[in-house]
Formats: structure tokens, C-alpha cells, sequence
């Protein structure tokens, strides 16, 4: 019978690299709490509305690349493409903005875009993702891409290019809408159909298009930050002046407009030429009217998301191994009853939290001892009948390879002892 393999573009993750995913996750929750973040656990299905209203109707993401479909005929329901937007409804549903001034939210799970797949892109990949709402001043911004850089820096990322970008607000933006429209408007018969169609419903999205002869279009373009209005520019430098004050490398990118609609002012993104063409490990960006384009308060925002797969793939494994440790005892029963007492030993153990490992098929000494050996256990305990009818088992430290005789009476204080 054909075995059934999984769905194109989502992957399974097996150890260890899971060891690594759990190493990435355990230092995420350690910064991030370092920062005052709290974590929030959201849905993975949605209204689909939320993200049409949030991500924007005219983006790739919207409408080419979410999984949607009517649930039993009754509504439109959507696998979430991004973390944002279900975090702002969830603010919103619990009225957590009316318990403070200042929330910090973040989240860690799988993310689903249609995308084709290739190398560093995947259908279900997984975000490390964090939301800061409230507060919309400078400072706030430098504050959270400290922390993305601090917690990069944890995992040993150190030579990574930060862009950043400030695509102004609802002052400059219009200036900017008119300027780009009639300079494409020029160019209109070279743009690629959806360019055309997007030209004057959403002519920022014309930055996104990956067709060549769009983007030899777009490089000619007007760009933004020379529209910015006097309040955007100046908050723009103040970030870029927080950056520096931090010793902060970054590098401004007029053409970066992110991919979703709903930024304003400052957007950032974290790149590394390790990963090929899809290079870009972290997005992220201030949106100062989401929270009331979803029908809240007008509550500012800023946040980013960090690719797990990117992540992972540019940290060795040999980090995450040398944290993962192997058993502190191997047990290599022979025989029936010795079976039954390294079962009750290994249990009795393992009650008291110590990693403890036995082959319950009683297979020959030399291959239990090779298992023990390809675990890494510290100690294997050489348990036959004899030895128990003489009231004792032999103790091999695996390193030094040597051995000794230790009484059945004390061998399980011995065992704890040894794993202190
Ligand atoms: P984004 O730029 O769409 O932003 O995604 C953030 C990161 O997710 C990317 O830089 C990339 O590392 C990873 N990523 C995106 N799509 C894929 C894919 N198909 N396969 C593998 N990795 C992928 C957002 O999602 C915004 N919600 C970020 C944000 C949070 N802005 C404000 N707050």
C-alpha cells in the first residue's frame, strides 16, 4: 500500500532538532519576560474578516495566499497567516488595554501562507512574535528592537543587518499616494497585471511585486521617507538616535514597505545573506491604527516576528546539544528477575526526577551496553540474576570506563548521590 507523506510545504520537525526549537523557545520566554512581555496563546483559525480588515484586502498575503474556507456553510474561516492581528483581537475581546496603560504580549506557534514552497519558505512555518500597545513614542521602538537584537545575540546571532524604514502616517502618506500614482500611471503599460489593478487601489503594494520588470520600475520610484511631514521625520530620527545612543548598527532602507498593510511610521527588518533568497529572519513595524481599525480604542502599537525555520536554521545544532543531556544511569538487566528489579529501580528513580534508562527486552550485555553508550548515560548499572541472588550489581562510569561492586541496599541513595 503507497504510505501517505505529509502536505507539501509543511514540515515535520523531528529531534533534535526539536531540542534546538525548545533551546530558541526556553531563551524567547527568558528575554522576553526580562522585558515585561507576558505570553498570550491564540487561536490558529480566525474570522476571515480579521485579516482582511487588518493585513489589508489588496496584499499578497490576502488574496493569494490564506487558507480559507466556509465552515459547514455558516461562516468564513481563515488559518492564521500572521500573529498581529489575532493578538489586537484578543486585546480587544478581553479589554486588556483597560487594565493598563502599557501591554506587552508574546507569542510562539505556526503561522499558514500558501506560499511556493522553497528553501527558508514553507506553507506552515512558525513565528516568535511580540506586540507592544500603547505607548507610540521613539524610545518604545528602540526598546523592542534592543530586545530582538539582545535576544538574537543569546542564541550567538551576532552579525545581522537591521534595516529600518518609516512609512509615515495618515498626514504624509496622501503627498506621497499621489506622487507614486502619477509617477506609475507614466509606466503603466510595462507594470505586471496586478500592478495595473493595484495601481490606484493600493499603489504601495506595487513595492512587494517580485516581477522584474515591476521592480526595475519600482527602483525608479518616488520614496517615502522624502514625504515624511515634520512630526513623522522627527520621530523617525529620534528612533535612529536611540539606536545609535545603544551602539546599534542599522542601515535605512527607503524601498522596505513590508508586505501588510496596516504599518505606519517606523517598520524594521532583520536580514543575514546565510540564508539565500529568503533572507529575511524578522519583520516587524509600528501601526498606530489597528487597534481601532479593528474597532477599538485608538491605542498605538509596535511589534515583529521572528522566523522560526530562518532562526533555527542559522544557529548549529552543536548549541542545542551541548544543552540537551543524556540519562545519568543506564540500567543493563539480564534475566527475568533482574528485568523486574531494574524496572522498579527505574521507576522508583524516575519518581525523584532522575533521567533514568533500561532495555526491557533483556538483548545481550554488549548491545545494551552500546545503547547506553549512544545515549550518553553517565553510569550503566550491570544488573544480572546472579547478581542480584548475591545481593549486589556492578556500576560502570562510562567515561573513565572503569567499574565497581555496589550492595542492592544502597544503590538507590548511591544513584541519587551520583545524579546531585
Ligand atoms: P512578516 O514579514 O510577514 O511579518 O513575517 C515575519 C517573518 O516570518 C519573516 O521575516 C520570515 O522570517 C517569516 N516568514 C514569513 N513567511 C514565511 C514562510 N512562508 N515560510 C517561512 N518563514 C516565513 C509579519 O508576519 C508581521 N505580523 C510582523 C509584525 C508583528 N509586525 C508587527 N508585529
Amino acid at each position: 500500500m503507497e504510505s501517505i507523506t505529509a502536505v507539501k510545504g509543511f514540515k515535520d520537525v523531528l529531534p533534535p532538532e526539536t531540542d534546538k526549537w525548545r533551546q530558541i523557545e526556553m531563551t524567547a520566554h527568558e528575554v522576553f519576560s526580562t522585558f515585561g512581555f507576558k505570553e498570550i496563546r491564540i487561536p490558529l483559525i480566525e474570522k476571515t474578516e480579521l485579516f482582511c480588515r487588518s493585513i489589508g484586502e489588496t496584499t499578497d498575503i490576502v488574496e493569494k495566499e490564506m487558507y480559507t474556507f466556509i465552515d459547514r456553510g455558516e461562516e468564513s474561516l481563515t488559518l492564521r497567516p500572521e500573529a498581529t492581528a489575532s493578538v489586537i483581537r484578543a486585546y480587544l475581546e478581553h479589554a486588556l488595554h483597560a487594565a493598563e496603560a502599557v501591554t506587552k504580549l508574546y507569542t510562539i506557534g505556526p503561522m499558514f501562507r500558501r506560499e511556493r514552497p522553497q528553501k527558508g519558505r514553507y506553507r506552515q512555518f512558525h513565528q516568535i512574535d511580540a506586540e507592544i500597545l500603547g505607548p507610540d513614542d521613539p524610545r518604545t521602538d528602540a526598546e523592542l528592537i534592543l530586545m530582538l537584537i539582545h535576544f538574537l545575540g543569546k542564541l550567538g546571532l551576532r552579525n545581522l543587518n537591521l534595516e529600518i524604514n518609516s512609512l509615515g502616517c495618515a498626514q504624509c502618506r496622501p503627498a506621497f499616494r499621489e506622487a507614486i500614482i502619477s509617477f506609475l500611471r507614466g509606466r503603466e503599460e510595462d507594470l505586471c497585471g496586478d500592478c495595473r489593478r493595484r495601481l490606484s487601489a493600493n499603489p504601495l503594494r506595487v513595492f512587494d511585486c517580485k516581477v522584474e520588470t515591476c521592480a526595475e520600475i519600482v527602483a525608479l520610484a518616488p520614496l517615502l521617507p522624502d514625504f515624511l511631514c515634520g512630526e513623522c521625520r522627527g520621530h523617525f530620527e529620534k528612533v535612529q538616535a536611540c539606536l545609535s545612543l545603544f551602539d546599534r548598527p542599522f542601515r535605512l532602507n527607503a524601498k522596505m514597505v513590508r508586505g501588510l498593510d496596516y504599518y505606519t511610521r517606523t517598520t524594521f527588518e532583520v536580514t543575514s545573506e546565510f540564508l539565500g533568497a529568503q533572507n529575511a529572519v524578522v519583520g516587524g513595524g509600528r501601526y498606530d491604527h489597528l487597534v481601532r481599525d479593528l474597532g477599538g480604542p485608538d491605542i498605538a502599537g509596535i511589534g515583529f516576528a521572528i522566523g522560526f525555520e530562518r532562526l533555527a536554521a542559522m544557529i548549529p545544532q552543536g548549541v542545542a546539544d551541548a544543552a540537551v543531556q543524556g540519562p545519568v544511569l543506564f540500567i543493563a538487566a539480564l534475566g527475568e528477575r533482574a528485568l523486574e528489579t531494574a524496572f522498579l529501580l527505574c521507576n522508583r528513580l524516575r519518581m525523584k526526577s532522575i533521567r533514568v534508562e533500561m532495555d526491557h527486552t533483556g538483548r545481550s550485555l554488549k548491545s545494551q551496553m552500546k545503547r547506553a553508550d549512544k545515549l550518553k548515560s553517565r553510569y550503566t548499572l550491570i544488573l544480572g540474576d546472579r547478581e542480584i541472588s548475591g545481593n549486589k550489581a556492578v556500576l560502570r562510569t562510562m567515561q573513565t570506563s572503569t567499574q565497581e561492586e555496589i550492595g542492592l541496599d544502597c544503590l538507590e541513595e548511591t544513584i541519587i548521590e551520583l545524579a546531585r
